[in-house]
């Protein structure tokens, strides 16, 4: 198959080295020729890697750079049987690029967007063909995370989702199906995980070493804090505004005004050198505090939350069971999928931790979903 991928940012070069690696020419576009310099380059130096490591052959690994091909002319992308665009976040922009694009494309060329938090059904919208559009969206690092949540719009030709699927497979990818609304799985599921943590950090029930320990003790890779350091807390910041005023400014997504500071200071975590916590060495990490009971009442107030989240999205049909439990471990490396969890946990301990949670606050967003209700 030719695949064209419009963006060679972070996400377009690690799509491009996907769809190469699994054999497919690829034409990469940008309006930018440094970030094709650079994506270039980048590519190179994976390869690389990948050779000295024994994961690639030197001649796999030149097959994989030939089948790439470099372009800022959008006319190249003519031949192309599937496209997915991975350009700046901006739906006016991104509209404009797909009509542009079916004005050079074959009526058969597949259409999709990476986007993280627009609809798919409005970037369909621009579209004389908007049957084939959809939502093909990759997790960062593409080459190494395993998910991609595929999403139809309103429009997407019924039997598309599944070609796509099956496509995706073949490049060994763990595609999951998900509804087209705020956050799709991954980052609507998830938004507990900053925002309870957030929000126990501004009460002063903990100092963030401690909470990011509790939900390690849970076994989570890394905890709240130290995760929001590593995607940015300015791109952490938007995904959470965007899905709350997406979903209607519901309590339960409300971001934090401390992540709004955090982002107006430029401690944007690991790539600024400081976040919540310090990245240049010079002060000694804060030790968390050694009180278990304190840390499981932290993890349970999270993972509680993370679970309603979870069958909430599972009773708003926004995915199936299965697709949900296999996102947040695919995507986002839990420990355990969040459906299974809850019936680990049992579902009536889940209600009656919910239960407390609203008795104690008094606040919406702490309501326990239809879907925990069974
Ligand atoms: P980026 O900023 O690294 O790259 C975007 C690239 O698109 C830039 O090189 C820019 O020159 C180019 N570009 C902008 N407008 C263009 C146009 N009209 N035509 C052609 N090229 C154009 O961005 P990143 O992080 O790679 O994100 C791209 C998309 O993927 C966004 O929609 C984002 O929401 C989504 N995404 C990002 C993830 C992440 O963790 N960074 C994860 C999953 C999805």
């Amino acid at each position: 198959m030719k695949i064209g991928i419009i963006g060679s940012g972070a996400m377009g070069s690690g799509i491009a080295q996907v769809a190469a690696q699994s054999g497919n020419d690829v034409v990469l576009c940008d309006t930018r020729t440094e970030a094709l310099d650079k994506s270039k380059a980048g590519l190179s130096q994976t390869l690389i890697k990948l050779v000295e490591k024994g994961k690639l052959t030197q001649e796999a690994a030149t097959q994989l750079d030939n089948r790439i091909q470099y372009s800022i002319d959008l006319k190249e992308m003519a031949g192309c049987d599937l496209i997915i665009e991975a350009i700046v976040e901006n739906l006016e922009v991104k509209k404009t690029l797909f009509a542009n694009l079916e004005a050079i494309v074959s009526e058969q060329c597949i259409l999709a967007s990476n986007t993280s938090s627009l609809s798919i059904t409005a970037i369909a919208s621009s579209c004389q063909k908007p049957e084939r559009v959809l939502g093909i969206h990759f997790f960062n690092p593409a080459p190494l995370m395993p998910l991609v949540e595929i999403i139809p719009a309103l429009q997407t030709s019924i039997e598309l989702p599944e070609k796509i699927k099956v496509l995706l497979e073949s490049w060994n990818k763990v595609p999951v199906m998900a509804k087209d609304t705020p956050g799709f799985i991954v980052n609507r599921v998830a938004r507990p995980f900053y925002g309870e943590a957030l929000r126990i950090f501004e009460e002063g029930i903990a100092d963030i070493a401690t909470i990011d320990a509790a939900m390690k003790d849970l076994g989570f890779k890394m905890g709240p804090f130290e995760l929001m350091d590593l995607i940015g807390n300015d791109v952490n910041y938007a995904v959470t505004e965007s899905v709350f005023s997406a979903m209607y400014f519901d309590q339960r997504y409300r971001p934090s005004i401390t992540q709004k500071r955090m982002t107006e200071a430029g401690w944007l975590g690991r790539k600024s050198g400081r976040g919540y916590y310090g990245y240049n060495n010079q002060t000694a990490p804060p030790q968390p505090q050694d009180n278990p009971q304190l840390r499981a009442a932290i993890s349970n107030r999270i993972l509680t939350m993370l679970i309603n989240e979870a069958y909430d999205a599972l009773y708003l049909g926004i995915a199936s069971a299965e697709d949900l439990d296999t996102a947040m471990t695919k995507g986002v490396n839990y420990p355990k999928g969040l459906i299974e969890w809850g019936k680990e946990i049992g579902l009536e301990n889940c209600r009656n931790s919910m239960a407390e949670l609203y008795s104690f606050y008094q606040e919406d967003r702490y309501r326990c979903s239809v879907g925990l209700r069974g």
